[in-house]
């Protein structure tokens, strides 16, 4: 079988919910090629050789740079933090290197347009992690609207709560707090958080045409951990918006990080003409789902547990009843990309469905600003 020589970069929360998947992958599903886990980067040589050992990598290097241009790497994964992303991608585009990137593609949507433009110029297969995709209950949804069982939607909710920053205390920028550092995550929660939440919303429920939104960042000064320095908090720490969809229905989204007892509660919600849906991360084996035209009588809500094999994904994991979890959502994006770059295609979310979701993100941030609705850029 043809060999798919992985390169990683990062061994930090992605690093190892991808190595894990690269692992499992060829356990549960076919694939047309073999994962081979070549080679991993990171700067810390002590720690990078001990993550390589532990996850079964066969080398490692401690700049990414030395791992791009190697020849025997077929793929860069990049699970570094979002200030890595733009260089390192098209770095890998112009080796000839296929490139999965983690979320959100760029620090802004121009530095994801010019990944995408990198991309599509050498047309090496891509893909985006944005793995809540792939959770066997949302993509559950996904199907009941192609089957075109809400007809017309009227309404898109959703939120990603959580309450880790709460603290006056917590320092910004460093290992682990480099998403409080603005000039390393180029956003707060709106690129951290909100931008799950649109992601899942354009594949269910289409395009963005325009928003409205505001941002706050409740503790404005935090001790930087690099300098030393008290200094400005550049990050927005929550975000609301208000959205219109192309379709015509209305959307709303929330993101923060000051939710207090909130841990990382995605919640999605769809209304439409004849049903509804709704998807909770807490509980993210099961869809709630109400449909009008059932018999009156026995009219209501149902709590659909998605683990049987006719749901989407169920049948390569245990027996009906038993769930999976948070990282088999990984493994199903790795599966089907593997699939697509068997074919020399790209995955869904590709680089340019990435930029799409960097264009909205971009757009909240400048309603927050001009407290004006703005509209999404399109091309
Ligand atoms: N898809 C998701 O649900 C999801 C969840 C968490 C994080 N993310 C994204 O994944 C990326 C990484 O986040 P994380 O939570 O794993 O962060 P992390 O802080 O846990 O790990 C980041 C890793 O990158 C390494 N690193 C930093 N700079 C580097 C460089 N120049 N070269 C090589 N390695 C470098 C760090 O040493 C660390 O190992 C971010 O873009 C983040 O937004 C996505």
């Amino acid at each position: 079988m043809k060999r798919l020589n992985i390169g990683l970069v990062g061994y930090g929360f992605m690093g190892r919910t991808h190595s894990n998947a690269f692992l499992q992958a060829p356990r549960f599903f076919d694939l047309p090629m073999q994962p081979v886990l070549k080679a991993v980067a990171a700067r810390n040589e002590e720690r990078v050789r001990k993550f390589a050992a532990n996850w079964g990598y066969e080398s490692y290097e401690t700049d990414w740079r030395n791992l791009v241009p190697r020849k025997d790497i077929d793929v860069i994964d990049i699970a570094s933090p979002n200030d890595t992303h733009h260089e390192i991608a098209i770095a890998a585009a112009k080796a000839g290197k296929m490139v999965m990137c983690e979320k959100p593609l760029g620090r802004s949507a121009k530095e994801a347009q010019e990944m995408v433009d990198a991309v599509e110029r050498t047309g090496v297969p891509n893909t985006v992690w944005y793995n809540y995709r792939r959770v066997p209950a949302v993509t559950l949804i996904k199907q009941l609207l192609e089957e075109k069982k809400f007809g017309r939607i009227f309404h898109y909710r959703a939120g990603f709560l959580q309450d880790w920053t709460i603290s006056r205390d917590l320092p910004q920028g460093g290992e682990g707090l480099w998403r409080l550092d603005v000039a390393v995550a180029g956003s707060g929660v709106t690129g951290d958080l909100l931008a799950h939440n649109i992601d899942t919303a354009m594949w269910l429920n289409g395009p963005i045409a325009e928003v409205s939104a505001m941002t706050e960042t409740f503790i404005k000064q935090r001790l930087h951990t690099l300098t030393g320095k008290v200094e400005p908090v550049g990050i927005d720490d929550a975000s609301a918006c208000l959205a219109r969809f192309e379709n015509g229905s209305l959307g709303l989204f929330e993101a923060t990080r000051y939710a207090r007892g909130h841990k990382a509660l995605y919640t999605l919600e769809i209304n439409g003409e004849h049903a509804s849906a709704s998807w909770d991360l807490h509980d993210l084996h099961r869809i709630q789902y109400f449909d009008h035209r059932d018999e009156g009588r026995v009219r209501g809500w149902r709590n659909i547990h998605v683990t049987d094999g006719d749901q989407p994904y169920m049948k390569h994991w245990w027996v009906p009843g038993l769930q999976i979890g948070y990282e088999h959502t990984f493994t199903h994006q790795f599966m089907e990309f593997v699939h697509a770059a068997a074919k020399g295609a790209s995955l869904a979310p590709t680089f340019r469905d990435g930029l799409a979701t960097d264009r909205v993100t971009d757009a909240v941030l400048k309603a927050a600003q001009s407290r004006q609705w703005e509209k999404v850029q399109t091309s």
